[in-house]
C-alpha cells in the first residue's frame, strides 16, 4: 500500500492508494489491511506509521527525506524545558522524532493542535518545535503557550512571505486564500482559512470559490487542481526540497529490493504511541489500533 502526503510530488500523488495530511496518514497506515506500508513523506511521517503499527513493514523510500524542523528539537532540550516547567503539560507537534515524542503528554497535528490545547486543564503549556503553530494556538486558545524551543520553524513556510501573498492576491483578483498555520503570523493575517493540508482542500468545496491562492508548499496545488479548482502557489519559494527527494524510480526500488524499513526501538514507540493516544482519548477519538 502506497500513502503519500499532499506535498508529494504530482506524479507519486498519482500513483498512491491514499494521499493525505498528516494525521490521515497516520490513520491510514492503522487502517489498511496491508503487511507492507511504503510511505511517501519525510521521515517523521513514516517513523510514526511505525509507531503506530509494530506488525507492519513500514519502508521509507528516501532516508535523507527529512524534515528540518523537525530536527530543531532535540530530546536534550525537551528534557530542559519540561524540568523548568514543571506543572505544564508538554505536547509535540508530529513534525518530531520517536524519541521527542516519548517524552510528551500528547502529540497532535496541525488538524488538531488548537482543539486538544483548549481541552486541557492548563492555562501554560509547552508546545514544539513550530513556534509560529505555537503562536497560533496560542492565539486560537487564549493560553500560554510556550515554544521548545523559542526559534523552531519550517524553513519552507517562512519563505512565504506576506509581499509574495500579496502579489499573489493581486494576480489573482476574487481569489479565497488559504493558509497552513505554519506560516508568520502577518501571512495568516491575510487568510480566508487556516488548517492543516486537508483541513485546507476542505475549506476549498466550503468556501465556495472557484480560485485558490494557497499559502504553503506547492504540492497542495496538485490536490486542488485534481479537484477541479484553480490553484495558485502564494509564492515560488514554498517548496519542501525534503519532500520532494521521494521519486517514482526510490518508490519502486523500496518495494523491489525493501529498501529503507523503518525500525523505532520499542520502548520509544511505546512512550510515543502512549502521548499520541492521549490526544485521541482527550478529544474523545476512538484509539484506532485499539478497535477490534
Ligand atoms: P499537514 O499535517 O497539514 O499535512 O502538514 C504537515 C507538514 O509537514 C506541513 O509542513
Ligand atoms: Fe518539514 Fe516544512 Fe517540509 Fe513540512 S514543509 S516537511 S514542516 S520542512
Amino acid at each position: 500500500m502506497l500513502l503519500a502526503h499532499n506535498y508529494q510530488r504530482p506524479e507519486i500523488q498519482d500513483a498512491a492508494h491514499f494521499v493525505g495530511d498528516s494525521l490521515e496518514l497516520s490513520l491510514k497506515a492503522v487502517e489498511v489491511g496491508a503487511e507492507v506500508v511504503v510511505f511517501a513523506g519525510v521521515d517523521f511521517m513514516a517513523e510514526q506509521a511505525a509507531i503506530l503499527n509494530p506488525g507492519k513493514v513500514v519502508l521509507h523510500p528516501e532516508p535523507l527525506s527529512k524534515c528540518p524542523m523537525a530536527a530543531m528539537l532535540t530530546p536534550e532540550v525537551a528534557r530542559r524545558y519540561r524540568e523548568k516547567h514543571p506543572g505544564a503539560p508538554f505536547i509535540v507537534y508530529v513534525n518530531s522524532s520517536a524519541r521527542v515524542k516519548a517524552l510528551a503528554d500528547y502529540v497532535v497535528t496541525s488538524a488538531n493542535a488548537a482543539a486538544l490545547v483548549s481541552q486541557l486543564d492548563a492555562d501554560t503549556v509547552l508546545f514544539g518545535p513550530d513556534r509560529h503553530l505555537a503562536e497560533y494556538v496560542a492565539e486560537k486558545t487564549g493560553k500560554t503557550v510556550i515554544p521548545v524551543p523559542g526559534f523552531g520553524h519550517c524553513p519552507v513556510h517562512l519563505a512565504i512571505t506576506r509581499s509574495d501573498l500579496e502579489r499573489a492576491k493581486r494576480e489573482h483578483p476574487g481569489a479565497k486564500v488559504l493558509v497552513h498555520p505554519e506560516c508568520t503570523r502577518d501571512v495568516r493575517a491575510l487568510a480566508d482559512f487556516i488548517g492543516s493540508t486537508s483541513q485546507m482542500l476542505r475549506a476549498a468545496r466550503e468556501l465556495g470559490a472557484r480560485k485558490y491562492v494557497v499559502a504553503t508548499e506547492v504540492g497542495l496545488v496538485h490536490r486542488l487542481s485534481m479537484l477541479g479548482f484553480e490553484a495558485y502557489p502564494a509564492s515560488p519559494y514554498g517548496v519542501c526540497p525534503d519532500m520532494k527527494k521521494i521519486t517514482l524510480d526510490s518508490v519502486v526500488r523500496a518495494v523491489l529490493e525493501r529498501r529503507g524499513v523503518v525500525r523505532v526501538d520499542p520502548r520509544v514507540a511505546e512512550r510515543a504511541r502512549k502521548a499520541i493516544e492521549n490526544t485521541f482519548e482527550l478529544l474523545g477519538v476512538s484509539v484506532p489500533w485499539r478497535r477490534s
